[in-house]
């Protein structure tokens, strides 16, 4: 029997289309005073004004009626970054960052990602995976309905591919209540067993990491970085994964000013992301190759880096969109309210903006934008109840929860004070 919903008299605001918004066109978002959105087995079947309610075709007593008069209905948020699958904590690092250590420094001498991978590669796959449905319903609570999550903590071929188990088991539980992406991950770091031999460990991944993850993962990511994998490596990595099927995704000019964002223009890639340092030359060319820009800014505001250039992003007819990056290390929060503050009042973005990029732009930055980021008939219904009906609220109340309802697929996976 089909499940049929409709959510009456709510605020709809939406951005529109099937593709990212790119520029001045992130700011246009389509807004109804009071509407009516109906679902149909997990997708969106219409939308519109109350004054057409009658005519929708969802509107027959087999309906669940959801009244959200008061509130603003928005897409489901998208977090197109994060690491949510790791063992272990890195507190003390954090520590020490506060008094004056650096990210590259700690990483360096064989703590960061390194001591995340030692954590990781011991970990048994339950662990890992109650864990990461924690997380996940922290960020139901936050009105998250899609997320990316990346390996990138086993670098060797047995624990990248547990953590890959890991993340298809959370995208496919019976009791799921978020859509998930995987990324391939093996380029994060290089491990400790092949310190001074990046080469070969590049080899690893190209012969035999990547014919085993390829069918596994949606997408190829690397740390495009200085004593990382630099832009030589960082090349060969990307056209091997290419060659492979994969889509690619980089960590580009977040430490230092490498070449990341041209090198992702030059190879096609579907998102950039951190740019923290990124260049005039290589805006422009990622605003010509349709790469969508992903800004991090809960990474510079945890490692007090300088947040990325989001206005001249913008200005410059780049697709941003934005996620939290959660991960043990550069940035262990998953906030999507403090996204939202610092965006607004670090970055200059308007709230506008905001919203497309945690949606529609979001979703982009997934290869996902036919089918979730906006409120549209044939997308599926991923949609959030804000508390207020004025979006304005969520730039407002500083780094606050302003979701009150969360719907995944058409079912309510959170409502404020009872998680379902
Ligand atoms: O996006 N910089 C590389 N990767 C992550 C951090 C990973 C970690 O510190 O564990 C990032 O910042
Ligand atoms: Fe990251």
């Amino acid at each position: 029997m089909s499940s049929k919903s409709v959510i009456i008299n709510c605020r709809l605001v939406t951005p529109l289309g099937r593709s990212a918004q790119k520029g001045e066109a992130m700011r246009h978002l389509h807004t109804l005073d009071s509407a009516f959105v109906c679902i149909e087995d997990g997708l969106i079947t219409a939308t519109g004004p109350m004054s057409e309610f009658k005519q929708a075709p969802a509107a027959s007593s087999d309906t669940t009626v959801i009244d959200a008069v008061g509130r603003a209905l928005l897409p489901g948020f998208v977090d197109s970054h994060t690491h949510l699958v790791f063992g272990g904590f890195r507190p003390e690092e954090f520590s020490w960052r506060l008094k004056g250590d650096s990210y590259m420094s700690i990483m360096n001498r064989g703590g960061g990602i390194q001591s995340t991978v030692n954590a990781t590669r011991l970990a048994g796959k339950p662990e890992l995976i109650a864990r990461a449905e924690w997380f996940i319903r922290r960020m139901s609570e936050m009105g998250v309905t899609t997320v990316e999550a990346k390996s990138g903590y086993g670098l060797d071929l047995e624990t990248e591919m547990k953590m890959l188990d890991v993340i298809e088991a959370i995208a496919t539980a019976d009791h799921r209540q978020i859509d998930v992406v995987s990324t391939f991950l093996g380029a994060h770091a290089v491990p400790k067993e092949y310190a001074g031999r990046t080469a070969e460990y590049c080899d690893l991944i190209i012969n035999q990491m990547l014919p085993a993850v390829k069918h596994k993962a949606r997408f190829f990511d690397i740390f495009t970085e200085k004593n990382v994998f630099e832009i030589d490596d960082s090349r060969r990595l990307l056209r091997a994964a290419k060659d492979a099927g994969m889509q690619l995704k980089l960590h580009a000019d977040e430490i230092v000013r490498l070449g990341g964002a041209e090198l992702a223009a030059e190879m096609g890639a579907v998102s950039a992301d951190h740019l923290l340092h990124v260049s005039d030359e290589g805006i422009t060319q990622m605003a010509q190759a349709g790469v969508v820009a992903t800004l991090l800014p809960l990474t510079a505001f945890a490692l007090k880096e300088p947040f990325a250039p989001a206005r001249k992003l913008i200005d410059s007819g780049c697709a941003v969109a934005l996620a939290t990056d959660l991960n043990p290390g550069s940035c262990f929060s998953g906030s999507i309210p403090l996204t939202i503050a610092l965006a607004c009042i670090y970055m200059n973005m308007h709230i506008e903006e905001v919203i497309t990029a945690l949606t529609l732009n979001g979703a982009a930055a997934l290869g996902e934008a036919h089918s979730v980021g906006s409120i549209e008939p044939g997308k599926a219904a991923n949609l959030l109840l804000l508390d207020f009906a004025d979006y304005n609220m969520l730039p407002y109340y500083v780094g606050m929860n302003c979701v009150n309802t969360t719907i995944w697929r058409g079912n309510v996976v959170f409502k404020r004070d009872a998680i379902i």
